[in-house]
């Protein structure tokens, strides 16, 4: 019964994380690569900025808090304004990060679970917060 359940929710995540990136954040980010010099690409960098414990705790607050200022990413120059995801449940940000992170990722990507969403969202923060927040990371680990 336990593994039927397990295997049920394995699949249904695999099918689901595909549509509700592209529900909710393809508009912008389009298939992962985002567009030059409007919006930062993520597919391929976000698997690799979760595998620190400061970068995992990030990539929460952006989709919870959203993201506002002038960032470098991939290479290029951003200036803009992700807005947040607060109005998603737990379990959904927790797929669409982990799916994000697995893109371009195949092996040893690092994933996010309801709990890590909920941790999140017991320290409320501003945009301009959570651009504080990737500008200390990237001092740690450059946030490529
Ligand atoms: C309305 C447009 C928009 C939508 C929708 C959107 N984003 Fe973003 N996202 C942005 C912009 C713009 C940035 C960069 C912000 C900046 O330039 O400061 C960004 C940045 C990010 C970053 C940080 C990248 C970095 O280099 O630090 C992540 C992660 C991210 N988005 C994931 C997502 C995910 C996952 C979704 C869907 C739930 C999503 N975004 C939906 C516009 C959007």
């Amino acid at each position: 019964m336990v593994v039927a359940f397990v295997v049920a929710h394995a699949w249904e995540n695999r099918i689901q994380a595909p549509r509700e990136y592209s529900n909710e954040c393809s508009i912008c980010h389009h298939g992962g690569h985002g567009q030059v010099s409007e919006i930062a690409p993520i597919f391929g960098r976000v698997g690799p900025i979760a595998q620190t414990p400061a970068g995992h705790h990030y990539l929460v607050d952006v989709l919870l808090y959203g993201l506002d200022g002038s960032i470098t990413a991939g290479g290029a120059h951003y200036n803009n304004s992700m807005p947040s995801f607060h109005r998603l449940s737990d379990d959904e940000i927790a797929r669409i990060l982990t799916f994000v992170a697995s893109q371009e990722m195949p092996s040893g990507a690092p994933t996010f679970t309801a709990a890590d969403i909920a941790a999140g969202r017991a320290h409320p923060m501003s945009a301009t917060d959570v651009l504080q927040e990737r500008q200390k990371l990237d001092l740690q680990t450059p946030v490529q």
